[in-house]
């Protein structure tokens, strides 16, 4: 299938108002570092030593300030609206690394007044002291992976921490004051039940959480899940029992008040992840550190994911990029419909326009009306959206753009 008005859109990437094209306003920055590996996890991070990590601190910050050169102006100072630290596991770092790493994004970017700094924290690595640091560079949302309660389980996939650490940490956090923090949960785990699930949500929603992730686990290449389950060693829950578990989430959220605001994603009133909008929204963002991209100026960059080259490169005054991947007007665009649509907002006419400078029903009209007609997808008067209860097939609505205009 092709785009009605395949021109138009080609000539809008001039356009430098074009919203895909502004100046990035979102931070990400990467920590690679774990106590150890979880068994499913195949995120960026190492098992390494205080020296390790000071060192990687350092480069850090010669990285921001690269990262700044690269795209601002000499001694233009960005403003950026949100900051991530992910991982790895952010709070291994000490309160002087964290200090480090703070001042170098205050003494390269302003921070909006509202500015979102979300820290991930593991269960049982947070104490007052590294809170009362995080507080006072301005970290005001903590995201805390907690995957489960149930002790049996936690242990089969190789956390660390026990459920008790779960409470402790994220009640130590709120009494500190933060008052925006986040539960990473996993469903599909290996001989995990719906009423694990029920169990462990309500258990998370008593420690009063503003925000809560629901992810269904996915068995990455190379991680020991994979070899286990190549080996037939690995007992997952059905399909059927992993959407009754999805559901048994998703009605345990409403009823606690938590909007599902995206596929995975949900929060209690304005406590939705800002960040993470930004991304779901097509919107640039720069991110540093090992293994991290970003996506600037019409292109997606990463990072070398080994410390060793990492460190090496920013060492020698070079970004430490392997790849950049300029995208398309056409694959932009279906990124933006692909991104959008697992936001229960949708994507609005305007958001498109802002983004592309054209008209979303000029460029997938025919999918909109496929998918209408299917019942998959809802075409409002101001945007477009996926009913949620179509959450669970999003992946083949979503496939429905692919190639419509790259
Ligand atoms: C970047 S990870 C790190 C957070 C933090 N290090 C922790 O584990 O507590 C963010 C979240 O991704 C989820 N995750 C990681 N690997 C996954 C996988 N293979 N399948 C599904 N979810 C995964 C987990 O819920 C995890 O908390
Ligand atoms: S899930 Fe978190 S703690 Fe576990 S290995 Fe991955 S990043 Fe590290």
């Amino acid at each position: 299938m092709r785009c009605r008005r395949k021109p138009s859109w080609r000539c809008s990437r001039l356009n430098d108002a074009l919203l895909v094209d502004r100046a990035p306003r979102s931070l990400y920055v990467h920590i690679p570092f774990c106590a150890s590996k979880c068994f499913y996890c195949d995120f960026n991070s190492y098992v390494a030593g205080d020296a390790v990590r000071s060192a990687y601190v350092d480069d850090l910050t010669v990285e921001l300030r690269l990262l700044r050169d690269a795209y601002f102006g000499a001694g233009e100072r960005p403003c950026l609206d949100t900051v991530f630290f992910g991982g790895g596991t952010p709070t291994l770092l000490s309160s002087s690394q964290w200090r480090r790493v703070a001042q170098t994004i205050h003494e390269l970017f302003d921070t909006a007044s509202d500015c979102e700094w979300t820290a991930e924290a593991n269960p049982g690595t947070v104490d007052p002291a590294l809170l009362d640091t995080l507080l006072a560079i301005g970290v005001n949302r903590l995201s805390f992976g907690a995957q489960s309660l149930n002790e049996t389980l936690l242990q089969t996939i190789g956390r660390l921490h026990g459920a008790d650490d779960v409470a402790r940490s994220i009640e130590l956090a709120a009494a500190k004051g933060f008052t925006r923090i986040n539960a990473d949960l996993m469903l599909g785990l290996p001989d995990q039940t719906v009423q694990d699930v029920s169990d462990s949500l309500r258990g998370v929603l008593e420690t009063g959480v503003t925000h809560v992730s629901a992810y269904g686990l996915k068995v990455e290449d190379g991680t020991p899940f994979a070899r286990w389950q190549e080996a037939g060693l690995l007992r997952l829950p059905d399909e059927d029992a992993e959407v009754a578990m999805y559901e048994t989430a998703r009605d345990i959220l409403a009823s606690h008040g938590c909007a599902q605001y995206e596929i995975s994603n949900f929060a209690l009133p304005g406590q939705e992840a800002r960040h993470n909008l930004g991304y779901w929204r097509n919107l640039p963002y720069l991110a540093a550190g090992a293994g991290a991209h970003g996506y600037v100026r019409a292109s997606r960059y990463q990072n070398e994911r080994s410390l060793t080259s990492y460190g090496q490169r920013v060492r020698r005054g070079e970004r430490p990029v392997t790849e950049v991947q300029s995208v398309a007007t056409g694959a932009a665009m279906e990124d933006t419909m692909m991104l959008g649509l697992r936001l229960q907002e949708g994507v609005s006419y305007a958001h498109f326009r802002a983004l592309h400078g054209v008209d979303m029903r000029d460029v997938f009209g025919n999918v909109l009306d496929r998918l209408s007609r299917q019942g998959v997808l809802l075409q409002g008067v101001n945007e477009v959206r996926v009913p949620p209860a179509y959450f669970e097939v999003a992946n083949e609505i979503f496939s429905a753009f692919i190639g419509v205009c790259s």
